[in-house]
């Protein structure tokens, strides 16, 4: 039988492509985002198993409204896709705390307001599965990632936990933690760059930057295979509580897990 998803973010990128390939599955989609114009644009076809809707995801009102008007159309949520993010790119304090505090605002504090809202219709129906979008960063940081890490370990910390308190209620969770994908993450349409000017950082600003304008459009990971493999875990009875993806993603984080294995064996030796 089809089921209901509710993916944010998809007028672009990831949230596009799960929505897309849950539609292509037979499933129907409420498909957000900031604009629902957006978000129905090149989606025609679909029919009454799409309906697009507005929703910008620090919009807590907005998020609940979303989540009763699904459940009132379509009787149920069954897979919450919380997708919706960006990434302020950069070094810390070329930050102002304007833009560390919007960083949280949409990818920690707007990914709870659609988890709060879709949490209860899931857990009093005993069943549901909660797909979060982190990613590596979420388990990983680097120069020049700092603040987007930041949110990103936020959300994994609140899910993990969060996970735990669902699931006696037969709510899952899936915390999905992608390398580099090609999406617009990397360019100015989505990511925000520090625009404090410090000459101590000035050279190592240059690098960074460099990195990010030659990997923008040449990630190594396709969104689309990432959708495909969400959607089919997403059918089975049981779903592993991870999923990392792309050789980046596994590389980056089994040399965290090395070099955490070395620091608490260094710990234990020094008593
Ligand atoms: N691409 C990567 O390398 C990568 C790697 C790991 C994790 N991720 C994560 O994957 C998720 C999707 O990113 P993407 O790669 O698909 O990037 P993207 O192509 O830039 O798409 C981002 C999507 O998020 C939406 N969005 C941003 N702020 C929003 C808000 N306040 N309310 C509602 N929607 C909002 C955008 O909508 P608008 O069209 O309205 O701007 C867009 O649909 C994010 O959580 C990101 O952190 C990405």
């Amino acid at each position: 039988m089809a089921r209901v998803w509710l993916v944010t973010g998809a007028s672009r990128g990831l949230g596009r492509a799960i929505t897309r390939t849950a539609l292509d599955a037979g499933e129907t989609v409420v498909a957000t985002g900031r604009s629902a114009d957006a978000v129905r644009d090149g989606l025609e076809g679909y029919h009454d198993r799409l309906h697009a809707l507005a929703l910008d995801i620090t919009d807590a009102e907005a998020a609940r409204a979303v989540a009763s008007e699904t459940v009132k159309r379509f009787g149920s949520i069954d897979v919450l896709v919380n997708n919706a993010g960006y990434a302020e790119l950069g070094f810390f304090e070329t930050f102002t705390d304007a833009a560390i505090r919007r960083q949280f605002e949409v990818n920690v504090f707007g990914t709870m307001n659609v988890a709060r809202a879709v949490a209860p219709h899931m857990r009093r129906r005993r069943s549901g599965l909660i797909v979060t979008i982190s990613s590596v960063s979420g388990l990983v940081s680097n120069s020049g990632g700092s603040v987007y890490s930041a949110s990103k370990f936020a959300v994994e910390g609140w899910m993990e936990g969060f996970a735990e308190e669902l699931a006696p209620f037969g709510v899952r969770s899936l915390l999905v933690e992608p390398g580099m994908l090609r999406t617009d993450f990397m360019d100015r349409k989505s990511a925000s760059f520090g625009g404090i000017d410090i000459p101590d950082y000035a050279e190592a600003v240059a690098q960074y930057r460099s990195f990010v304008e030659g990997a923008n459009g040449n990630q190594p990971n396709d969104p689309k295979l990432l959708a495909a493999r969400i959607v089919a875990l997403a059918s089975q009875v049981e779903t592993p509580a991870r999923l990392l993806f792309g050789n980046d993603a596994t590389q980056w984080a089994g040399a965290k897990i090395d070099k955490l294995r070395e620091e608490i064996a260094q710990s234990a030796d020094l008593g």
